[in-house]
């Protein structure tokens, strides 16, 4: 590990725990060679970090001998990455065709309502986070909202409290 990688750690601006970066430097050894894992690699991280800030983005450049812009670039391109943090509990609403159609609107401004957070941010006790993904290719079942891993169809407002109490 690089000298750099170590200042980073010590001086984790975003208050990251050092373990967390010694997880990601575990899973980098595990790769045959560090050229064309970058993808694999943020992905890594984003799922030990939850979000991949700036920090984040020059420690992963860093560790794989790449510029940080390239870094940037391939977060920037691909929406599942994100550089804002997300809720314990991240909730996405589909705002594709076929659910904005069937009230999807609706149902953001319900979770808006009910979590007194717009888009984007994050419950103050960072416990729920609302984003809006394009189509997520389940539209037979729109409107679609998802809450990690967990997947809610033909959601209607009034069932917004329902699935908030589900992690509550
Ligand atoms: S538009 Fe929402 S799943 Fe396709």
């Amino acid at each position: 590990m690089s000298n750099c990688q170590e200042k980073q750690k010590c001086e984790s601006q975003q208050g990251f725990p050092e373990t967390l970066f010694r997880e990601l430097d575990a899973f980098i050894e595990t790769l045959p060679t560090k050229e064309g894992h970058l993808i694999t690699v943020l992905h890594k991280a984003q799922s030990l970090f939850g979000y991949l800030p700036e920090e984040i983005q020059q420690y992963v450049a860093d560790a794989l001998n790449l510029p940080v812009v390239q870094v940037y670039g391939v977060i920037s391109f691909y929406t599942f990455f994100t550089q804002i943090p997300k809720g314990k509990n991240p909730i996405a609403v589909c705002m594709g065709t076929a659910c904005f159609v069937k009230g999807a609107n609706k149902v953001v401004d319900a979770l808006k309502q009910q979590l007194q957070v717009e888009i984007g941010e994050v419950t103050p006790d960072g416990v729920f986070s609302i984003d809006c993904l394009r189509c997520v290719g389940a539209c037979a079942l729109a409107p679609v909202v998802m809450v990690g891993e967990k997947v809610y169809a033909n959601v209607t407002a009034d069932q917004v409290k329902d699935i908030i109490a589900d992690f509550s």
